[in-house]
């Protein structure tokens, strides 16, 4: 995932070595942009908590929108408007609708708001298996606090525990990671065809329960891929960009390892919604350096029309998408071009997020292609509700839960 140089943050005891911009970047005090127009200071988070509230609160900033300084030494720094917001005085209030750099902690026990039978007559196996992830995962949750970062950049063990990295054997031993999946069922990963289309590319394992990829400090699973299935019409451009794997076990569901629903619906979803594209990719193109943790990014859906056009103005591109952009891809842009998905986050998971306090969400689309990264070309994914028969085909053959 492509992210400004100071998006690094130290997650739990990881150090990110090497990156001496992220020192300098995280001073305290140091001028710095909120906005193109709007001059801003580095804070922390504290101090910039009840500046930023009022511009929440009124509108004039996102959650998603507050840039990061860096990391500082107790957490980290944000870029915080010099004034407060909108000549109302600064709130004091403690609300956690803040982009909070620590974990905030919300209670789910009763707030998912989907039915609670397992499986109603005549639904799709999809919609089935989603109404079953919810249930158990309600009932595993419980009254229990599920943490996560709200609006934050590194992503907390399980908060997304169907993310998968795939892994491909490389000379010896070594193995390395250069595609993202979503897990879809106890023994099926998602993710995208030209991933693993080729020889070179056949996939070994995929990581379950891993934030960071090298060194994951808490359990993960590596699990064999048994087979792979690439969509009969992918024919190497930018269509059909989607396969299945199937694993040679079930994984062992955990907190942090857990199948997702995919997301069903063929309709837009609703304005309230958040989207975020989740992966290990690469940060910088230039330097290509890839996360070692797993990062996710709000990202703005852009409507096909727009997209079209987008595309369009990019010859490079027309040649591997000679139908345009038609309505099984997706579109998605972080309107400030500060990130986007990026080499190394194809096959991973577009979501969703119905309810970023309840944790609910689907996986909307399958990260594909792009025209660089962050540019202002947005994002092309794969539509998951158009590719429902594929998936279901294989994952739900005889159509049993
Ligand atoms: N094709 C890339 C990969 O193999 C993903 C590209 C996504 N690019 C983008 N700008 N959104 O990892």
């Amino acid at each position: 995932m492509k992210m400004p140089l100071n998006w690094f943050q130290l997650l739990g005891t990881l150090l990110l070595i090497g990156c001496s911009d992220v020192q300098a970047a995280a001073t305290v005090g140091r001028a710095c942009n909120v906005t193109a127009t709007m001059p801003g200071i580095c804070r922390t988070s504290s101090e910039c908590e009840p500046v930023i509230d009022g511009y929440i609160r009124s509108g004039v900033l996102k959650l998603n929108d507050v840039p990061s300084c860096g990391l500082g030494a107790w957490g980290e720094i944000f870029c915080c408007p010099t004034q407060p917001c909108c000549g109302n005085g600064v709130s004091t209030s403690s609300s956690s609708t803040t982009r909070a750099p620590v974990a905030t902690t919300v209670l789910t026990g009763g707030r998912v708001d989907v039915p609670t039978a397992s499986s109603g007559t005549g639904d799709r196996p999809a919609v089935a298996a989603c109404k079953k992830i919810r249930e158990q995962r309600q009932q595993k949750s419980g009254n229990q606090l599920v943490i996560h970062i709200v609006g934050g950049y590194p992503v907390d063990p399980g908060v997304y525990p169907h993310m998968a990295a795939i892994g491909y054997s490389t000379f010896g031993d070594l193995v390395n990671f250069r595609c993202g999946g979503s897990l879809i069922a106890s023994r099926f990963v998602l993710t995208a065809a030209h991933c693993v289309n080729t020889d070179a590319n056949t996939p070994a394992f995929v990581r379950m329960g891993a934030v960071n990829i090298e060194n994951p400090d808490h359990t993960y699973q590596d699990i064999d891929v048994r087979s792979v299935k690439i969509h009969p019409q992918y024919m190497g451009n930018k269509y059909n960009d989607i396969a299945v794997l199937e694993l040679e076990r079930d994984v062992v569901e955990t907190d942090n390892v857990r199948p997702a629903c995919l997301h069903t619906d063929p309709t837009d979803p609703p304005s309230s919604s958040k989207f975020f594209v989740a992966g290990w990719g690469e940060l910088n193109v230039t330097t290509r350096e890839r996360s070692k943790i797993l990062l996710r990014a709000g990202l703005e859906l852009v409507p096909l029309q727009q997209c079209n056009n987008s595309y369009a103005e990019q010859p490079a591109s027309i040649r591997m998408l000679k139908a345009g952009v038609i309505d099984t891809l997706l579109c998605a842009i972080d309107q400030r071009l500060i990130a986007d998905a990026c080499r190394g986050d194809s096959g991973g998971p577009l979501i969703h997020e119905l309810s970023v306090e309840d944790g609910m969400y689907t996986i909307m689309g399958v990260v594909s292609s792009g025209f660089g990264c962050a540019t202002v070309t947005p994002g092309l994914y794969t539509r998951v509700s158009s590719y429902l028969d594929f998936i279901e085909g294989i994952v739900w053959p005889d159509n049993r839960v």
